[in-house]
C-alpha cells in the first residue's frame, strides 16, 4: 500500500475510479443474477465481495489516499458494495424460496402409487387347525401330549394290540428306518402317543395330539405319503362311551358349528374295545339332502354324515402294557385325519394343494389365527 499522498486525485487512482467500480458492479450482479443455485451464489459471494475480489483489492487503496479523497472515495465504495449485497441477500431470498419449493416436491409422498410391499405369506392351515383343536381340548382341562416321529416299533404296533403279521407292519405300508428289522418305523398314526402317555402320566390322563404321520402311498388327490392326525385320549374312572359320544358331539360343534352331532358306526381296531367308525353329520345340509333329490349336497354327497375318524374304549390288554390296571381305570380314545377333515370343512378337492406350498392357497387361510 502506498504511503497518504495529499494532493491525490482518487478518481485518478484507476481501481477506485467510479466506471471502474461500476464495472465491477455490474459484473457481480450480473453473476449474482446468473447463480442458479445457493452453492453456485457461494461461489459468487467469495469472488465478488471476498478478500481477493476486485472490490475488496480496491478497497485497500483507500487508505493510501489523502484525507480529503479519503471519504469521497469511502462512499463511492461503500455504494458499490452496498449494490452488490443487496443483489446478494435478494438473490439469496429467492434461491431459498426455490430451493424448499423443490424439496416439498422431491419430498411429496404419492399416496396413490401402487406399493411394492413383497407379498406376505400365510400360517399354513393345518397349523391353524392344530391350534384350534389344541384350544378345544386345552377348554376341557386336556394337555396337549407329543411323541417322536421316528418311532419304535413297539409303541406304533405291539402296545397297540397290533399282531406281528399285521399287514400294515410290512413295507408296503409303512417307511421302516433302514431295513425292516431296525425296529424304528415313521409313525403311521398319532396313537403311538396314547402309549407315551400312558406309560409317563398317572390317571387321570385327558390328552390331546395333532401331528404328522407318514404311510408309504402316492401322492393324488385323496393320499399323501406324509399327512397329519389328531389323537385324543382319555383313561379315568367310570369313562364309559357315553363319555366318548358327549366329546365327540363337542368337539364337533366346536369345529363344525351349533347342533352338529356325531354317529358312531361299530368297526374294528386292535387297540380298542369296542371300536366304533365316527362319522359327522353333515354341517351344510344337516342330513336334508338324503332322499331328496331337488335339493343335492356336494358335502356330504348327499349322504347326510362323513366319515371322520376311528374311536372306541381302550383295550384292557394296552391298559395292562401300560401298567394301568382295567379294573380300576377305563378310559376312551379316538383320532382323524386332519386333511380330511379341512378338506370337507373348506372344499378342498385335491390333497396336494395342501403340501405343495403355493403361497396362493395358503393365503386364502392366512388370515385365520
Ligand atoms: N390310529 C387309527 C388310524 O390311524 C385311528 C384311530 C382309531 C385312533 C381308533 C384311535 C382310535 O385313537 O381309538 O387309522
Amino acid at each position: 500500500m502506498s504511503a497518504p499522498n495529499k494532493s491525490f486525485d482518487p478518481v485518478e487512482v484507476s481501481t477506485l475510479a467510479p466506471e471502474y467500480l461500476a464495472e465491477r458492479v455490474s459484473e457481480a450482479i450480473a453473476a449474482i443474477t446468473a447463480a442458479q443455485s445457493l452453492d453456485e451464489l457461494k461461489e459468487v459471494r467469495l469472488a465478488h465481495t471476498g478478500d481477493r475480489s476486485p472490490l475488496a483489492l480496491a478497497n485497500r487503496e483507500i487508505g493510501a489516499l489523502p484525507p480529503a479523497a479519503k471519504a469521497e472515495a469511502g462512499k463511492r465504495m461503500g455504494e458499490a458494495r452496498g449494490s452488490v449485497n443487496q443483489a446478494l441477500a435478494a438473490r439469496t431470498a429467492d434461491l431459498e424460496v426455490a430451493r424448499d419449493a423443490a424439496l416439498l416436491l422431491e419430498e411429496a409422498v404419492d399416496v396413490t402409487t401402487v406399493s411394492s410391499t413383497p407379498l406376505q405369506g400365510g400360517r399354513h392351515p393345518l397349523t391353524t387347525i392344530q391350534e384350534q383343536i389344541s384350544d378345544v381340548f386345552i377348554a376341557l382341562g386336556y394337555s396337549v401330549a407329543e411323541g417322536p416321529e421316528v418311532e419304535s416299533e413297539w409303541f406304533n404296533f405291539d402296545a397297540l394290540n397290533i399282531a406281528p403279521d399285521h399287514p400294515a407292519r410290512t413295507m408296503q405300508d409303512t417307511f421302516f428306518i433302514g431295513s425292516e428289522n431296525s425296529g424304528l418305523v415313521l409313525r403311521t398314526h398319532t396313537s403311538p402317543v396314547q402309549i407315551r402317555s400312558m406309560l409317563t402320566r398317572t390317571p387321570p390322563i385327558y390328552v390331546i395330539c395333532p401331528g404328522r404321520v407318514f404311510r408309504t402311498d402316492e401322492l393324488d388327490a385323496t393320499h399323501s405319503p406324509v399327512f397329519h392326525q389328531v389323537e385324543a385320549l382319555v383313561i379315568d374312572k367310570g369313562i364309559t362311551m357315553a363319555d366318548l359320544k358327549g366329546t365327540l358331539n363337542h368337539f364337533a360343534q366346536a369345529m363344525f358349528g351349533a347342533g352338529i352331532v356325531t354317529r358312531l358306526r361299530p368297526s374294528y381296531f386292535p387297540f380298542t374295545e369296542p371300536s366304533a367308525e365316527v362319522d359327522l353329520q353333515c354341517f351344510v345340509c344337516r342330513g336334508n339332502s338324503i332322499d331328496n333329490p331337488a335339493e343335492p349336497c356336494r358335502t356330504c354327497r348327499s349322504e347326510g354324515w362323513i366319515e371322520w375318524g376311528g374311536c372306541g374304549m381302550v383295550n384292557p390288554k394296552v391298559l395292562i402294557a401300560c401298567g394301568i390296571d382295567p379294573d380300576e381305570y377305563s378310559g376312551f380314545a379316538f383320532g382323524m385325519g386332519l386333511e380330511r377333515t379341512l378338506m370337507f370343512r373348506h372344499g378342498i378337492t385335491d390333497m396336494r394343494d395342501m403340501v405343495e406350498g403355493d403361497v396362493r392357497f395358503t393365503r386364502a387361510f392366512g388370515l385365520g389365527i
